[in-house]
């Protein structure tokens, strides 16, 4: 891929909590996403935007936020399940864009303490994707069982999940790439 080519797929860490293991899942992530040739990423923490709580939607709009999705080409949404849903920080988060996510790919990596690897809050979250205007894609990655797969100061325990990244990323990379020709040269009659 030449430069203008390039895709630009941040990874979106969906919480705030103290001690979150869904940092490690991000990192890592973030450092395969790395690997590819023609794509570029970084972490965006919901944690460092500063929305306030007193309004929400596109009037508490973060123009650095605002300008990562604008130019993403697609998302990668990394969401710990809290009570089967995602935390009503990254909603609101979500929340204060709109046209920037219209016709860009979006994968979900879950991670939970308990055995299903975030599914649940995964198929929560669908729906929300779908009214944003982003497209899902069918992988997954699940991170069960968080506190066995890395260590507390984040090393990855478990090889396996770099696999299962590698075919997650490679279905995104598709469907970016396919919506970002569809979005440049396609006209919507
Ligand atoms: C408020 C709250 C609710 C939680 N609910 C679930 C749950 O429904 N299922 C589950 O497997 N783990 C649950 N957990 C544990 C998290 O999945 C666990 O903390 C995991 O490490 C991912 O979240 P983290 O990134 O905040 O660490 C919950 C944790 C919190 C703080």
């Amino acid at each position: 891929m030449d430069n203008s080519q390039t895709l630009y797929i941040p990874v979106i860490l969906g919480t705030a909590r103290m001690g979150r293991r869904s940092l490690h899942a991000s990192r890592l992530v973030t450092e395969e996403l790395n690997k590819r040739n023609g794509v570029e990423t970084e972490l965006v923490d919901i944690a460092k935007l500063p929305l306030p709580t007193n309004d929400a939607g596109e009037a508490i709009k973060h123009a650095d936020f605002s300008s990562k999705v604008s130019k993403a080409d697609a998302l990668v949404i990394v969401s710990p399940e809290y009570n089967h849903g995602y935390s009503g920080l990254l909603k609101h988060v979500l929340d204060s864009c709109l046209k920037e996510y219209i016709h860009k790919a979006v994968g979900i990596v879950g991670v939970s303490a308990g055995p299903f690897g975030g599914a649940r809050v995964i198929q929560n979250m669908l729906p929300v994707m779908r009214e944003l205007g982003l497209v899902t894609i069918f992988w997954d990655v699940n991170f069960s069982s968080v506190q066995k797969v890395f260590t507390t100061e984040g090393t990855l325990l478990d090889d396996s999940y770099i696999r299962r990244i590698d075919k997650f990323l490679k279905e995104l990379i598709w469907m970016a790439s396919t919506l970002r020709h569809g979005r440049e040269q396609i006209a919507l009659h």
